[in-house]
């Protein structure tokens, strides 16, 4: 048993780790989302004692009443942020502070209780500490955690819960797109759109990912690994891929991304990109963006490359914007200079 300084966190180990062997061939080719490390974190909160009962147990399937609120109404939040290993073997997290903040803004829009910032990121070093041989050394690599709330409250009623869970799972991860750099093709939903004017657009709740993923079949139909949505007044302006944000290049190195609103996740890579263009010398707009501006830009060479951003995928090259009605774009594209050298970065 160990405890740790601030917050109490009781440790239970596996009795049955994955082999080393195992281990290793699930780390040489992770893919993304496919395996899950030897341990997780489990933290409860009810309405009288707060946040309580922190621990790390073996990684295992919950158990949830059929009447748990989040099943129904999908009372649930999340986060997603990644462990690398640097080469001196130390392991870093990138910006865990940040995505706590959103965290606590994604649980307030939710209903759901706010978890402090230190208890966010202690949560994150226990299961790393312990899980730190299934954080791969290999580039491109990393161990994608992802911590999570829910209400875990049985209640068919409308209301907030006053049961909830948080989680924090580990998953090894290798490249987003098996397609590696290679630009992709992204197809626009012109019909649907993800987020409204004071909707949760900018809380990274289940729902927004559920909502997306019709519009991301038509996608997939169409050739398309992923889907572009537009503003859901005029379905005009673009917003982003779902789970990615989207920038373009102009000519001059000036990159344009859409401004943050409320249908629009603050993206932690986003912000990022956002300092390293600034501190290279690209100026960076953070405005509207038409449709019209990109398929006028594409054709007089106005606009050079386009890219997605976010933390599973990294950057991501784009090289056509297309729907039922448009294609804009090359297919046969190559990843851009900035768009690389922002990956590279
Ligand atoms: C992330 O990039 O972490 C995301 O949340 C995107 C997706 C895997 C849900």
């Amino acid at each position: 048993m160990h405890t740790s300084t601030t917050a109490q966190f009781i440790q239970t180990r596996t009795q049955s780790p994955s082999p080393n062997i195992t281990r290793q061939s699930i780390l040489n080719n992770p893919g993304f989302g496919k395996y899950y490390s030897d341990h997780m974190v489990a933290i409860d909160w009810d309405m009288h004692q707060g946040w309580h009962d922190q621990r790390v147990t073996p990684y295992a399937p919950l158990t949830l009443d059929p009447a748990s609120l989040v099943l129904h109404y999908a009372q649930a939040v999340f986060e997603g942020l990644k462990a690398y290993r640097h080469p001196d073997g130390s392991i870093w997290t990138f910006r865990p502070e940040v995505n706590a903040q959103r965290f606590i803004h994604s649980a307030e829009r939710l209903g759901l209780p706010e978890l402090p910032i230190g208890l966010f990121i202690q949560s994150l070093k226990e299961l790393v500490q312990l899980d730190h041989e299934w954080v791969p050394s290999t580039p491109e690599s990393s161990l994608y955690l992802r911590p999570f709330m829910m209400a875990n409250e049985s209640f068919l009623g409308v209301r907030g819960a006053d049961k909830v869970a948080y989680y924090v799972i580990g998953s090894p991860a290798g490249p987003y797109f098996a397609s590696g750099v290679t630009p992709v093709p992204i197809w626009v939903s012109t019909q649907r759109t993800r987020a409204a004017r004071g909707g949760t657009g900018y809380a990274k709740c289940a729902g927004n990912y559920a909502g997306s993923l019709a519009p991301l079949n038509e996608a997939r139909r169409n050739g398309c690994p992923q889907v572009l949505f537009l503003d859901s007044e005029r379905a005009e302006f673009l917003e982003e891929l779902g789970g990615m944000n989207i920038f373009i290049v102009q000519k001059n190195g000036t990159l344009v991304t859409p401004a943050l609103s409320d249908s629009i996740l603050p993206g932690v890579t986003r912000a990022s990109v956002i300092e390293l263009a600034r501190s290279a010398g690209h100026p960076v707009e953070e405005r509207p963006i038409s449709i019209n501006e990109v398929r006028d830009g594409l054709a007089s060479g106005q606009v050079t490359e386009m890219f997605a951003c976010g933390t599973a995928a990294l950057i991501f090259p784009i090289s056509v914007l297309k729907s039922e009605l448009f294609s804009y774009g090359n297919d046969g594209q190559v990843a851009g200079p900035i768009t690389l050298s922002l990956r590279q970065q």
